[in-house]
């Protein structure tokens, strides 16, 4: 079979994988096609962590099509047990002859080893370059939880053009228009976890839930709030009702004996979690972001804020992707009004980008702007 042929099912497998985006960690995206007598006959795409591999949904699909077809996989399929039967398993139960894949599996149990199992099987399978973007292009979060075992982080920021957080009597509600608000309430469905500073809570009372139609099954999102001191107002929603998603506390030695002291009772919804600070009362952010992975398995966090929190991000250069909705409003300065960050950055003009725009999106009257950070 020719190169170009190849390709277009692997283009096919690919836009299947995508379909998964944001909701498989801290499993990869991964798309397949069943093709048989040059006919596509099944199809699938890994939905959500927990679920079917793409490949067990697609020879589903193809039925007793798959008996001698060809299958085409955007990743090496697994061949060791997690919370479903090895692929290889699955693809010789349903009598494919030829297997295609683009990508090496990162994760070392399963990494260059598909083709051992095949091959006991008498399947034949082949790695082939299509020249579809690179698994760290796009499953991006999966190659940071496998490489760096650190969650994948994405700020998000509703501003006005000139670069303001909250207008000058404090208010940041209603800055962006109602489609940004849906685009960034489908973020939240599309995270492990969300997080802001004990300011934007005591002063926000933020519920952080998801109050947008979302198509396809999700988790609902931990919600983390950090507060060295521990001085978050008890009477705020996230601490006062039980949440559908738990609430984690991440805070100091001496931030929870005062929490703790004024709470009484540690709510059944909320967990604490205690890190030694530096001697600013701040705890290392990397060190709350191995604790999350860790103990909770959370592989995405979508940061909102607020400035605090933003400057000290991206500071670190702790942040993977930048969403800034703005709305076409100036605030200017004087009262209440706050900036984006709080401190000078080290970005200075004329030096190399250390961020590259991704995308631009019109959304009503505003204008989403993706950042990647590439340092
Ligand atoms: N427009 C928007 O998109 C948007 C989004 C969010 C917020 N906001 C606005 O932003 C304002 C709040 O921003 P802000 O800069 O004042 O505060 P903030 O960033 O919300 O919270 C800062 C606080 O978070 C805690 N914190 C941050 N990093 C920490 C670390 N590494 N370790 C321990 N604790 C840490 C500290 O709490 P302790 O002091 O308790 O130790 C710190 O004082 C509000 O007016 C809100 O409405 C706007």
């Amino acid at each position: 079979m020719t190169l170009s042929k190849h390709k277009k099912y692997m283009e096919m497998a690919f836009k299947e994988a995508l379909k998964g985006t944001n909701r498989t960690l801290t499993n990869p995206l991964v798309g397949a096609v069943v093709v048989k007598n040059g006919n596509i006959v099944g199809y699938g795409h890994h939905a959500y962590f927990g679920g079917q591999h793409a490949e067990e949904q697609a020879l589903i699909k193809a039925g007793k099509s798959s008996k001698g077809s060809d299958l085409y996989v955007t990743l090496e399929p697994c061949s060791s047990y997690g919370k479903r039967p090895p692929c290889t398993d699955i693809i010789n139960k349903f009598g494919v002859k030829n297997v295609y894949f683009e990508s090496y599996d990162l994760n070392i149990e399963n990494n260059k080893k598909a083709s051992k199992y095949l091959k006991k099987f008498g399947i034949n399978s082949f790695k082939i370059d299509t020249g579809l973007p690179s698994l760290s292009e796009y499953n991006a979060a999966y190659v940071k939880i496998v490489k760096q075992k650190l969650p994948f982080i994405i700020l998000k920021a509703g501003l006005t053009l000139d670069g303001k957080l909250c207008d000058k009597n404090g208010c940041s509600k209603w800055i962006t228009s109602q489609a940004s608000r849906i685009f960034s309430h489908k973020l939240r469905a599309s995270v492990n976890a969300i997080l802001i500073g004990s300011n934007t809570f005591n002063k926000d009372n933020p519920k952080l839930n998801i109050r947008a139609p979302i198509k396809y099954k999700y988790n609902d999102p931990y919600k983390v709030i950090l507060t060295g001191s521990g001085n978050l107002k008890l009477s705020n929603e996230l601490i006062k009702k039980p949440q559908k998603g738990r609430v984690i506390i991440a805070t100091t030695l001496s931030g929870k004996t005062y929490l703790t002291k004024r709470l009484k009772k540690v709510p059944d919804h909320i967990s604490i979690e205690t890190f030694s600070a530096m001697s600013n009362m701040k705890i290392p952010i990397k060190k709350i972001l191995i604790r999350l992975k860790n103990k909770y398995n959370i592989a995405s966090i979508l940061v909102e804020g607020g400035a605090k929190v933003f400057t000290y991000f991206t500071k670190k250069s702790c942040f993977d992707k930048f969403y800034l909705f703005y709305s076409p409003r100036f605030f200017g300065t004087g009262g209440k009004c706050c900036s984006l960050f709080t401190e000078t950055l080290q970005e200075q003009a004329g030096k190399p980008l250390k961020n590259r725009i991704i995308e631009t999106i019109r959304l009503s009257s505003d204008i989403l702007t993706v950042i990647e950070n590439r340092t």
